[in-house]
C-alpha cells in the first residue's frame, strides 16, 4: 500500500526508506510512524523548532507534554533520572511495548518536550518500522522521537497511514513523510503510567492494565498525587465530527458500533462489529472514521463491560462522546 502524493509519501519501509527517514528526523523534519498503538507524528526530540512544527500541524497547545520514543531499556537514563525499581521492573517486563513511562526528566529533557513540568514521559514502541526508525535515528546520534498521535488537537488518533494523510497531510511539507506500516495493532493510546511516587499511578489507561502493573511490581497502586497535565485526560478528546452517544438504541440513518452480539435496527448503518474486546479497541477509531467519511451525524456506541483493555475503551468513548461541536 504505497502511495506517491504531491506533498509527501507513504513509503514502504526498507532499511533504505527508514535510513532516509531517520536522517530527514536529524535535519529537523517530521517523520509520521506507525506503532502498535496509533501512529506518531515525530520529531527529533533534541530539536526545538522540529518539536515546534509538532505543535503547529497539529494546532496543539504548546504546554502539552510530549511522549519521548526511545530505541531500548538504555534510553531511561539518558531521559530520566531517580527512576525507581519499579518503574525499571515495568519497562523490562513491558517494552517494547503499549506503556508510557512518566519520569523525573534528566537535563537533555527540555522544556519544550516536557511542558516546562520537570517530568518526562518515555515509551519503546513494539512496533518493527517504529523500532527500526529508532534505531536508525540513534545510528545518527538522535537520543529520541517525540511523538504525539498524528491527529488534528482533540481528534481521532489515526490508526492507519491514510488515516494520517487525511488528518495531517495538508499541514505537512513537501520534505516530511508519512511511513505506512498498514494498521495499528491495539488501536488505542498507551497506558500512562506516573512512576514519580512511591507507588505508580494510571494517568490514562491502555494495554497494559492495572492487574498487569500490579502483578510485574509487586507494588499496589496509587489513585492520586500531583496534579499532572494529561491532554487525553481532557474531558473532550477523541473526538469524530459525528455526535457520539452512548448506551442508546440507534435510529435509522445513525451509525452504530457494537459487539457482534448487538444486532443492527432497520436503516441504522454498522460501522464495527467486533466480537472481542482487542477487536472493539483495533476498529474503534477507523469505524468512527468511517462514520465521518459516511457524513453521518451520530454514532452510537455501546460501550463494553469488564475490565482490563476494556477500562481503555471506555475511557476514549466517554471522551468521545463529550464533544461539543
Ligand atoms: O500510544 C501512544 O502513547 C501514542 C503513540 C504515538 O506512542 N502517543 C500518544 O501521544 O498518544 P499523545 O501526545 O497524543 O498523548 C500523550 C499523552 C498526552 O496526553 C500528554 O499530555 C501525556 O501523554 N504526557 C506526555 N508527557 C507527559 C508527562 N511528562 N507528564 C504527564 N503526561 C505526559
Ligand atoms: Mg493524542
Amino acid at each position: 500500500m504505497s502511495e506517491f502524493l504531491p506533498s509527501q509519501f507513504l513509503s514502504h519501509c526498507s532499511t533504505d526508506a527508514l535510513s532516509k527517514a531517520a536522517q530527514l528526523l536529524k535535519e529537523g523534519g517530521l517523520v509520521a510512524f506507525p506503532t502498535e498503538t496509533v501512529y506518531g507524528l515525530g520529531a527529533d526530540a533534541a530539536n526545538l523548532e522540529a518539536v515546534q512544527r509538532i505543535y503547529a500541524v497539529k494546532a496543539r497547545p504548546s504546554d502539552h507534554p510530549l511522549i519521548v520514543h526511545i530505541a531500548s531499556l538504555d534510553g531511561l537514563g539518558v531521559w530520566a533520572r531517580d527512576i525507581p525499581d519499579y518503574a525499571i521492573v515495568l519497562a523490562r517486563n513491558f517494552w517494547p511495548g503499549p506503556m508510557t513511562l512518566v519520569l523525573l526528566r534528566s537535563a537533555i529533557a527540555e522544556d519544550y518536550i516536557t511542558g516546562d513540568q520537570d517530568t518526562v514521559g518515555l515509551r519503546v514502541p513494539a512496533h518493527v518500522i517504529a523500532l527500526g526508525l529508532l534505531n536508525e535515528f540513534a545510528k545518527l546520534g538522535g537520543f529520541g522521537i517525540a511523538a504525539p498521535s498524528a491527529n488534528r488537537f482533540g481528534q481521532i488518533s489515526p490508526t492507519t497511514a491514510e488515516a494520517v494523510r487525511e488528518e495531517i497531510g495538508e499541514y505537512l511539507s513537501s520534505q516530511d513523510l508519512i511511513l505506512d506500516g498498514g494498521s495499528s495493532l491495539i488501536g488505542v493510546e498507551s497506558t500512562i503510567i506516573d512512576c514519580t511516587g512511591a507507588n505508580p499511578r494510571i494517568l490514562r489507561p491502555g494495554a497494559i492494565t492495572e492487574e498487569m502493573i500490579l502483578e510485574s511490581t509487586g507494588v499496589a497502586l496509587s489513585s492520586s498525587g500531583n496534579e499532572i497535565r494529561v491532554s487525553g485526560a481532557l474531558e473532550s478528546h477523541y473526538s469524530p465530527r459525528a455526535r457520539v452517544v452512548l448506551n442508546a438504541i440507534p435510529q435509522s440513518g445513525e451509525g452504530y458500533i457494537a459487539h457482534v452480539n448487538f444486532v443492527t435496527p432497520t436503516g441504522v448503518i454498522r460501522l464495527a462489529s467486533p466480537s472481542s474486546i482487542e477487536e472493539f479497541a483495533r476498529d474503534l477509531y477507523s469505524a468512527m472514521r468511517f462514520g465521518d467519511a459516511l457524513g453521518l451525524t451520530t454514532i452510537v456506541i455501546v460501550a463494553p463491560e469488564g475490565e482490563g483493555l476494556a477500562i481503555a475503551i471506555r475511557d476514549r468513548i466517554s471522551r468521545s462522546a463529550k464533544n461539543i461541536s
